[in-house]
């Protein structure tokens, strides 16, 4: 008997270990979500690993023979990442990998598409011309809309329009930015308030400590975004703003990479911990929900950059801190990979059209291929970096 009972509970043991991690099939909530304003909506969820980033990550492990380095790329399958809604074209997919979300988790996704996207930089521009916003509202809003509503029972964190309202701060020099201002603030805006639904976590996007973190930038970054949040209604969804996405910044490092520079004396903001600080002040006097999460994605290894400002796949990055709640921080919701580590920056090629100089600079990797595609070397290179390690 005894015998027996233990080689049940072994067995028992066995199929669970087994069970769970492969087919990531556990149940979606049995009734609608609720995410109170109030609410970590990290709490109790960890971050969804979305299908798409796990096809992606499976890819790339099949080309690799190091066996060590393949055994470590296969585990970053199963860290949680953000789904980029890039363009009109990736809506008809959004439903099929959302709904593989247990009650456990959160999805994120990324609400990308502005006209005139990335006005200051040519890597990402969109497909989307100034002028288009109706298109904006009705083809691509309004559709991801209805999908989140078809699906009430799962919790959805979204960053909103990275590095759009940052630009209207600190680019509204260059013309293309002038053009985009009003439609980046109405897109915005319209977001916000068609995307204020009781199981979605809104964090809109603020740049980072080197970019709104500067004195002189804090008042006006936080007015720009909190005139967004206003503008939409002061909609209840909005838990506060996402920094670092896409970005290299260390949670905390003192000093910090730039500290000790000329300028350093103008910026207190010098890692992202003291950004959510300075920052988070400046949100809270504007009158906007100043709770932060994150992106830790690529941000393992720091001093690789020769200005604050390169942000085109950085050299020698490695991957940071898995997604968590756990941050030490009240205002700090969760360190998340918003940007799938793997996924390019930008082109290194200087003949392409969407060709810009900072990924052509000394840190930045080369080759590298179009935003958003695959870079098997970078990818690698990530994992070999990786604080923890894999
Ligand atoms: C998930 O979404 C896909 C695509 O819309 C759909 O075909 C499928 O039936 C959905 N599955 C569940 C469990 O809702
Ligand atoms: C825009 O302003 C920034 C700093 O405020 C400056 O470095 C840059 O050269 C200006 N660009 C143009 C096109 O005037």
């Amino acid at each position: 008997m005894r015998l027996s009972s233990t080689f049940l509970s072994l067995s028992t043991a066995i199929t669970a270990v087994l069970a769970a991690p492969s087919v990531n099939k556990r149940a979606a909530c049995s009734s609608a979500v609720t995410i109170a304003q109030s609410e970590n909506p990290f709490s109790g969820r960890t971050l969804h690993a979305n299908a798409k980033y796990r096809e992606e990550v499976e890819t790339a492990v099949a080309a690799i023979t190091d066996s060590s380095l393949k055994a470590k790329a296969a585990k970053v399958a199963d860290v949680g990442s953000f789904l980029w809604l890039d363009t009109i074209s990736t809506i008809p997919s959004f439903e099929g990998y959302l709904n593989q979300t247990s009650c456990e988790e959160i999805f994120g996704v990324v609400i990308y598409d502005l006209p005139g996207r990335d006005c200051a930089a040519k890597a990402s521009n969109g497909e989307l011309a100034t002028g288009q916003l109706s298109t904006y509202k009705t083809q691509y809003i309004d559709p991801i809309v209805s999908i989140i509503k078809a699906n009430p029972n799962i919790a959805i964190a979204a960053v909103i329009e990275p590095d759009s309202l940052p630009n209207l701060v600190t680019n509204s020099n260059l013309t293309t930015c002038q053009s985009a201002a009003s439609e980046y603030r109405e897109g915005v805006a319209y977001a916000l308030k068609q995307l204020n639904l009781p199981n979605v976590a809104m964090y809109i996007d603020a740049g980072h400590g080197g970019w709104l973190g500067w004195n002189d930038n804090l008042t006006p970054g936080a007015t720009e975004l909190a005139n967004a949040y206003k503008n939409a209604g002061s909609p209840s969804s909005v838990h506060g703003v996402a920094s670092n996405v896409a970005g290299w910044n260390a949670w905390i490092k003192n000093p910090g990479e730039f500290e000790n520079t000329p300028d350093g004396q103008y910026n207190k903001a010098q890692d992202e911990s003291r950004y959510v600080q300075y920052f988070g002040a400046a949100l809270s006097s504007a009158g906007m929900p100043n709770h932060f999460i994150i992106d830790t994605g690529r941000n393992a290894v720091q001093g690789l950059r020769l200005e604050w400002g390169d942000w085109c796949n950085v050299k020698g990055a490695g991957f940071g801190v898995r997604p968590t709640e756990t941050t030490g921080n009240s205002l700090a919701d969760a360190f998340v990979w918003v940007k799938p580590g793997g996924e390019s920056d930008g082109t290194s090629d200087s003949s392409a059209t969407r060709y810009d100089s900072f990924c052509g600079k000394d840190d930045a990797y080369k080759p590298s291929p179009e935003a958003g595609t695959w870079n098997q070397a970078y990818f690698e290179e990530l994992i070999k970096n990786a604080v923890p390690s894999f």
